[in-house]
């Protein structure tokens, strides 16, 4: 069985998530944990994640499981192991056991659930076998997550209501990945002196995530080419001279997330071109999460994030103009390629399976211009919504050798000046931000971000 931070903190929280969802909607839900995928025989899997609707409600990572709620009750459907597993997989607590520990008020097998299926809403699962399951057992066809009709949507704004905010129990896990994150992220930096590739830095920062009991919340970026933003290759050897960027974030065995970013010199110290421009990234970062606070809009904190890079940019000579004309023709966002960050729960980028419903504003759609079109959360920040802060520059070889984006910039980008910063292939710098009533808090702010502190953590 999973352990869990506190079991009673958490069952009390899954009562009040259900009861809150039972006062948004007067309708049943039923929600699908999903089930692991298997390679070349059956007993063979990869790894299992359940869905994180479930889990929110749940509470503990079931495979092959649904709940029904309703007025606040939750029904548990669930198969005992067979006895023959037990040979394989040892004993397995059983479903009453489980629904106890959940606060279950009634649980069956899953054979039933077609019988107290009618009339209720679901949310599909990316699982295109579960999701044949979904549409079977409710009788209809499903919509795609990210597009939900009739009872499925008013079902799905009522969760993104509840999910936007982390309560008492969700905090608390969070709070143990963040913890756990920072010391990955120290270890990251203590084995680059020794690692001869990538992996090696790899290793010893999922090494700290595993040995508490956790995962990683995304495949980890650790990578000497920074500019690939979401890079899954660990092989390149690390060179004097190099930075290297990791983007790791543990998550805990219920499932809940943290994503943080640092970027260092493999030789423990920056070279003053790689110095200058971590200085104008580390600027945006610090500046972006001064300005956290309820009631303020998280486009605004990335508009501002765009005037710094673009004023720290001219003051190096790489752009010139004037502030806000080269942030209205998007010239930052040919270094800073992407938004300034995202809702973080129980997925690393939180509710994006619900396309832009959770990230977006009712009535608000998501920007064309390319300095808007990354842009993953546009909404007013509230008391207990947990985002990333993740300023970056990169020089992607896509789009500053594209011959038409150079034609097209050469007024307000000096070529020939960039050219000097070609040690700085990519820096990211990314913390995990509350937002609380009196502003802010920063739970991976144990993880230093100034480049002194860092050439110190690498020595
Ligand atoms: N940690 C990966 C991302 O935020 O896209
Ligand atoms: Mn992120």
């Amino acid at each position: 069985m999973q352990n869990f931070n506190n079991y009673d903190l958490l069952t009390t929280a899954l009562r009040q998530r259900r009861q809150k969802l039972a006062s948004l909607i007067d309708f049943p839900v039923i929600l699908w944990s999903g089930s692991s995928i298997s390679r070349n025989y059956p007993a063979l899997k990869f790894p299992f994640r359940a869905s994180s609707h479930f889990l929110y409600f749940a509470g503990l990572p079931l495979e092959n499981a649904a709940i029904r709620l309703e007025s606040g009750k939750l029904e548990l459907f669930l198969d005992d192991a067979l006895p023959s597993s037990t040979l394989w997989h040892g004993e397995m607590p059983k479903r009453a056991e489980i629904a106890a520990l959940i606060g279950a008020d009634a649980d069956f097998p899953m054979a039933q659930l077609k019988l107290r299926s009618a009339n209720a809403a679901t949310i599909t699962v990316q699982d295109s076998l579960i999701q044949s399951q979904q549409s079977q057992m409710l009788d209809r066809p499903l919509t795609p997550s990210k597009s939900p009709v009739g009872i499925d949507l008013e079902l799905t704004k009522a969760i993104i209501s509840l999910r936007l905010t982390q309560d008492a129990a969700s905090l608390a896990e969070l709070r143990s990945a963040a913890a756990v994150t920072v010391e990955a992220h120290k270890a990251g930096m203590a084995a680059t002196g020794t690692a001869q590739i990538e992996a090696g830095v790899r290793a010893a920062m999922e090494s700290v995530i595993i040995s508490q009991n956790m995962t990683t919340a995304y495949p980890s970026i650790v990578t000497v080419h920074g500019e690939i933003l979401h890079s899954e290759h660990y092989h390149h050897t690390l060179q004097a001279g190099d930075l290297l960027l990791a983007d790791v974030g543990a998550e805990t065995s219920t499932g809940w997330a943290a994503d943080v970013t640092r970027t260092w010199p493999v030789s423990g110290k920056f070279s003053p071109t790689q110095r200058a421009i971590y200085e104008v990234v580390l600027a945006a970062h610090d500046a972006c999460i001064d300005k956290i606070s309820p009631g303020v809009e998280y486009q605004d904190i990335h508009l501002l994030a765009a005037r710094i890079m673009a004023a720290g940019l001219v003051d190096l000579g790489i752009l010139r103009g004037n502030v806000e004309d080269l942030v209205a023709m998007d010239a930052h966002a040919l270094f800073f390629v992407h938004g300034i960050g995202h809702l973080i729960g129980l997925d690393v980028h939180d509710m994006e399976d619900l396309g832009d419903l959770a990230g977006y504003e009712a009535g608000r759609v998501r920007s064309s211009r390319f300095g808007l079109e990354f842009l993953r959360l546009n909404r007013v920040l509230q008391e207990g919504m947990l985002v990333s802060i993740e300023p970056g520059f990169y020089q992607v070889p896509a789009i500053l050798n594209n011959p038409e984006i150079r034609t097209k910039c050469k007024d307000f980008v000096k070529w020939d000046e960039l050219e000097k910063f070609a040690d700085v292939r990519g820096i990211r710098i990314e913390d995990d931000i509350l937002v609380t009533n009196k502003g802010r808090e920063v739970l991976t702010a144990k993880l230093p971000t100034k480049a002194m502190e860092i050439e110190e953590l690498l020595r």
